[in-house]
């Protein structure tokens, strides 16, 4: 009788193992992407308010955001193929801009945040109209299978 313990915990373990896997530690990039929104909207807040503390905050924690997850950077690379390195550009541009943003709000520099704060806007759209419908469709979750119920 107690010999079912086991395989009811194994079966209770596959149940969770999908779960676990897409609420890990590590971010998705959308969940990453979300961050930057909030991060962006603290950097504009920020601008509109004079609060400088606030936008070199935002700008820094963009410059920090998440890595995407090595399983995530697969599939878009698998996706782009040659378009990657653009694709990587594009990020990477996006994180000079956080930098620059961030030292010109500690310099209480306010034309140079904002310059900085409409070449971001203007990177962030850039990617997103290039790829983003293409690398969200290849990270999207399988949809569940149907029920016959
Ligand atoms: C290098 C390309 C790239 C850059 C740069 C980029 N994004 Fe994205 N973004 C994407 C992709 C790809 C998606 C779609 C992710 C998905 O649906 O899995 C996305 C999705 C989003 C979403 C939608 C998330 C959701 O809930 O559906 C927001 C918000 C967002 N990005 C904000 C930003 C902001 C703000 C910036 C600039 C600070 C930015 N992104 C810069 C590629 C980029």
């Amino acid at each position: 009788m107690n010999k079912k313990l086991p395989i009811r915990a194994a079966v209770l373990v596959l149940a969770l193992a999908p779960t676990a896997a897409m609420t890990g530690d590590a971010p998705s990039l959308k969940e990453i992407m979300q961050g930057l929104r909030n991060d962006l909207v603290e950097i504009s807040d920020g601008l509109l308010t004079d609060d400088f503390k606030l936008v070199a905050h935002g700008a820094t924690s963009i410059a920090e955001h998440p890595k995407i997850p090595a399983a995530q950077v697969q599939l878009v690379a698998a996706e782009l193929g040659p378009d990657m390195a653009a694709f990587k550009q594009l990020d990477n541009f996006v994180h000079d801009l956080s930098l620059e943003i961030s030292a010109a709000a500690q310099a209480l520099d306010r034309d140079a945040a904002v310059s900085g704060y409409q070449r971001m806007i203007e990177a962030c759209l850039d990617c997103h109209r290039t790829y983003k419908e293409r690398v969200a469709a290849v990270l999207r979750p399988e949809p569940e299978p149907q029920s016959d119920l």
